[in-house]
């Protein structure tokens, strides 16, 4: 499994939209971790450009993420969104995109990958069928699945996967869930209370992500039953990434982050603005409907600089990036998460102790270890 074989167990979050670049991908798999190629988005020729450039960067290991596609949203809902709309794109000058439904070109990428037999292929939104995870297995890919919740886990781990990428709710960038069920606005499980119900329930090997962007995340989700810990916002800011001087700007304040599905019709954290405040509680769930309906009031605002308008995707623990190369990133977080595991290794046997103590504090024993003795206040 290629987890096993990683030197550092971070793995570069697939980063559709602007931050994943070859030479991003390219840092963390040279650094030892898992990179990924972010095929969100782009037509399965531009797919395969980015792939060739960043194998071209790197002999390492890497992975490409595509985006499951789900069903139409409702157009009448979209239409009423799009009324609510107008007064943010007049300001502007922009018109609105126009509201289509697509596969993000699914047939031809899955055509690509079976072809050009990369090491992982992952999934969001969704978990494809058994034919197209044995066709990708049979090409010698591993296939990882995102879930968010245990009863996804179960159905990827039925369709056969490989690994199991658990997203928990602190997460950036958009839900990964198969289904955005409208109702649910903000609930969802946390990265480690997930991770202890899937980890109860699978016997998969793990990979976590949320929220995660020191050292001390990182060993907390190894020691929680993970194989690897999976980051977004924490590599958005290093030069490589692909990332607007407005997100960068944003994402170093101390800012709050929310759920919502203004920007693209599908659920989503980013740090609160203007936009997000204004329409989450009208926004529908029609992906990509809205998404390609808001794309030329997102991208003229993030030409002008204006944060008001832009989808400023991130986890939530985001004010903690840091601006260095990724691949000195991975070095840092690595190291920290040794201290940050050895130290609660170190925490645990003096409990240890302390409980040894408890048990038998007026024995020899304790006497003859004063510091323990000492040390335990019951
Ligand atoms: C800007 C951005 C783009 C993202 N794009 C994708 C994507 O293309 N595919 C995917 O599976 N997840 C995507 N995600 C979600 C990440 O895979 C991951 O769940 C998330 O970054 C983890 O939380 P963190 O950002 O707090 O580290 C994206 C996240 C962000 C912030």
């Amino acid at each position: 499994m290629i987890l096993e074989r990683l030197s550092v167990p971070i793995v570069l979050a697939p980063l559709a939209g602007g931050s994943s670049t070859p030479e991003l991908t390219a840092a963390v798999s040279n650094a030892g971790g898992l990179g990924f190629v972010a095929a969100g988005y782009l037509t399965a020729s531009a797919l395969k450009e980015r792939l060739d450039q960043a194998r071209a960067l790197t002999d390492a290991p890497l992975g490409v993420n595509v985006f499951v596609p789900g069903p139409p949203g409702d157009p009448a809902a979209v239409r009423a969104y799009a009324a609510t709309l107008a007064e943010d794109a007049h300001g502007i000058d922009v018109g609105l995109g126009e509201a289509r439904y697509g596969d993000d070109d699914w047939a031809a990428k899955i055509d690509l990958l079976a072809a050009e037999r990369v090491p992982v292929v992952s999934f969001t939104f969704g978990c494809p069928d058994g034919e197209v995870i044995g066709r990708l297995r049979r090409a010698g890919s591993e296939v990882w699945v995102t879930v968010t919740a245990p009863e996804e886990a179960q159905q990827a781990v039925a369709a056969g996967c490989d690994v199991l990428v658990l997203q928990g709710i602190e997460a950036g960038g958009h839900r990964a869930s198969f289904r955005d069920d409208p109702a649910g606005l903000g609930d969802g499980l946390g990265l480690l209370s997930l991770l202890q119900l899937v980890r109860a329930r699978a016997d998969l090997p793990l990979v976590a992500a949320g929220g995660i962007i020191t050292g001390g995340g990182i060993a907390a989700v190894l020691a929680a039953g993970a194989s690897a810990a999976q980051l977004g916002t924490a590599f958005m800011r290093t030069p490589e990434a692909g990332t607007a001087e407005v997100d960068r700007q944003a994402l170093a304040s101390d800012a709050p982050t929310a759920l919502t599905r203004a920007f693209t019709g599908r659920l989503a954290r980013g740090i609160r603005n203007r936009f997000l405040d204004r329409h989450t509680a009208q926004a529908p769930a029609a992906y990509p409907e809205v998404h390609f309906m808001t794309a030329p009031l997102r991208r003229a605002a993030r030409a002008a600089g204006d944060p008001g308008l832009v989808n400023l995707w991130a986890g939530q623990a985001h004010e903690l990036g840091r601006q260095v190369p990724a691949g000195q990133l991975v070095r840092e977080l690595a190291a920290e998460a040794r201290t940050a595991s050895r130290q609660a290794s170190d925490r645990l046997s003096a409990t240890g102790d302390l409980s040894f103590s408890v048990r038998c504090g007026q024995r020899a024993e304790c006497l003859a270890r004063p510091q323990t003795v000492a040390a335990c206040r019951l």
